[in-house]
């Protein structure tokens, strides 16, 4: 088929890829030309394991192009997606502006009979936004011109987004057209593998299905948090309650992991929306204000036992960093737990030196050129001269690693695990001291 993709950011550009992928022509359009010339040479804007690979190969192949001219990309697809960003505006609710301009170009250009598909994360009720939106400005044209609006939310997750977009556990699809949905069930067909597992449902249902999702998930992990802040303070270790708890079938062992707190692009953001959302509709959505706040709060829990443990002096300290990124296989450092961590060690007067396999660039970027803050090349580089070590992203290059050579490195060997990476009793028979989230031991030293 015939695919227009607003957008080339992650969800644009990996939806537009893995389409063109499954044998559809997709033109991608972005206002940043220097973006869009740099994808026509292979040029990939954000690190994802598998997209590059997909982008070349269908470029090369005539079946993905990208352009920055809204009209030519209008005129070539039957379906258009909108996958432009939806930043928090002051007060946490998501912004609109962009996928409102979006749909007023759509309004502009549109010739014939297409179908406007909502990619992006957007309120409930912004299907019918967007609908308002494109119909106003045909009518100023006076163009007679039908369209229907769907709502179709992408679940993908960072650093696997491309597995995640070929093989969808899921395809929600949220319109009252059947001659809107007709469209997307030809488009996804391939992507049915076995059963089919399109949802068809009304747009609203649809644009609260993602809000919900990522508050669920948002939610196991506040609550694990809680839990290890609990079984921290008992003496118990959360790693045994959460093997204890996930064999339930109901509860799971997916996304009950304690640590440094949740980051990214899409829980805090769409937690806070969702809130903002009830709110506007007269609703006190607490359980999701409380998700929030203990995800807050997890963020400084590394810095607290760090803190403790130099008995409040960390003037003067240099901790290594292992893990920069908010999670592993990305370089995206949109609210990572790290920059808590690091803003918080650089207020108190300590000293940084970081590694992460990806996000150096990116934390670069952020922070430019400071004397307290040494990006290293490899791992062990990272340790010269510190006196302890914090593992904030559990990247597969930090799962094993060579402990003995750890304490030989540090001033101070300590590990603080943010990750609950490692056994506390193979680091502590290393001879270091060692501090997780929620090991009863962490707090008992
Ligand atoms: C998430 C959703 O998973 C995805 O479906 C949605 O489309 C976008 O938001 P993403 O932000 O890429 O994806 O990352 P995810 O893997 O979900 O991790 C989010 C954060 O939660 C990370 O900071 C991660 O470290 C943390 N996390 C995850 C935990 O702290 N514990 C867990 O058990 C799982």
């Amino acid at each position: 088929m015939k695919v227009t993709i607003f957008g080339t950011g992650y969800v644009g550009l990996v939806t537009g890829a893995c389409l063109a992928e499954m044998g559809n022509h997709v033109v991608c359009v972005d206002i940043d030309e220097a973006k869009v010339e740099g994808l026509k040479k292979g040029v990939i804007p954000i690190y994802e394991p598998g997209l590059e690979p997909i982008v070349k190969r269908n470029h090369a192949a005539g079946q993905l192009d990208f352009t920055t001219d809204p009209a030519s990309a209008i005129a070539h697809g039957e379906l258009i997606f909108i996958a432009v960003g939806t930043p928090p505006d002051e007060d946490g609710s998501a912004d609109l502006k962009y996928v409102l301009a979006v749909a007023r170009t759509i309004g502009q250009h549109l010739d014939r009979y297409a179908v406007v598909v909502n990619k992006s994360t957007v309120p409930v009720g912004t299907a019918d936004k967007v609908r308002d939106a494109i119909t106003e400005v045909l009518k100023g044209r006076d163009a007679g011109i039908e369209f229907d609006v769907v709502s179709n939310p992408e679940f993908l997750k960072e650093g696997d987004a491309v597995e995640d977009c070929l093989r969808p556990d899921r395809i929600v699809v949220g319109s009252s057209s059947e001659r809107a949905v007709g469209r997307l069930r030809k488009l996804y067909a391939p992507f049915n593998r076995n059963h089919d597992r399109m949802v068809v449902m009304d747009e609203r249902s649809a644009e609260l299905t993602k809000y919900a999702a990522n508050a669920m998930l948002a939610t196991k992990i506040s609550f694990m948090n809680e839990i290890a802040n609990i079984a921290e303070r008992v003496g118990a270790d959360v790693e045994l309650v959460r093997q204890g708890i996930g064999s339930d079938p109901r509860i799971g062992y997916h996304f009950i992991y304690p640590g440094a707190g949740y980051g990214g692009s899409c829980f805090p953001k769409d937690v806070q929306a969702l809130e903002r959302i009830a709110r506007a509709h007269d609703y006190d959505a607490r359980l999701l204000a409380m998700v929030e706040a203990v995800n807050h709060t997890q963020k400084t829990r590394l810095f607290a036992q760090i803190q403790r443990h130099f008995n409040g002096n960390i003037a003067g300290k240099t901790i290594a960093l292992w893990g920069l990124a908010f999670k592993p296989n990305t370089d995206d450092m949109r609210e990572a737990p790290s920059r808590r961590l690091i803003e918080a060690l650089w207020d108190a007067g300590a000293k940084v030196r970081a590694y992460d396999p990806e996000a150096r660039e990116e934390t670069q970027r952020i922070y430019g050129e400071r004397a307290d803050l040494v990006l290293c090349e490899k791992p062990y580089e990272a340790l010269d001269g510190a006196d302890v070590l914090a593992l904030v992203t559990e990247w597969k290059a930090f799962r094993s690693p060579d402990f003995g050579r750890i304490k030989a490195a540090l001033k101070e060997p300590a590990i603080f695990d943010g990750r609950n990476l490692y056994d506390p009793q193979v680091v502590e028979d290393a001879g270091l001291a060692y501090y997780g989230i929620g090991r009863g031991r962490s707090l008992q030293r």
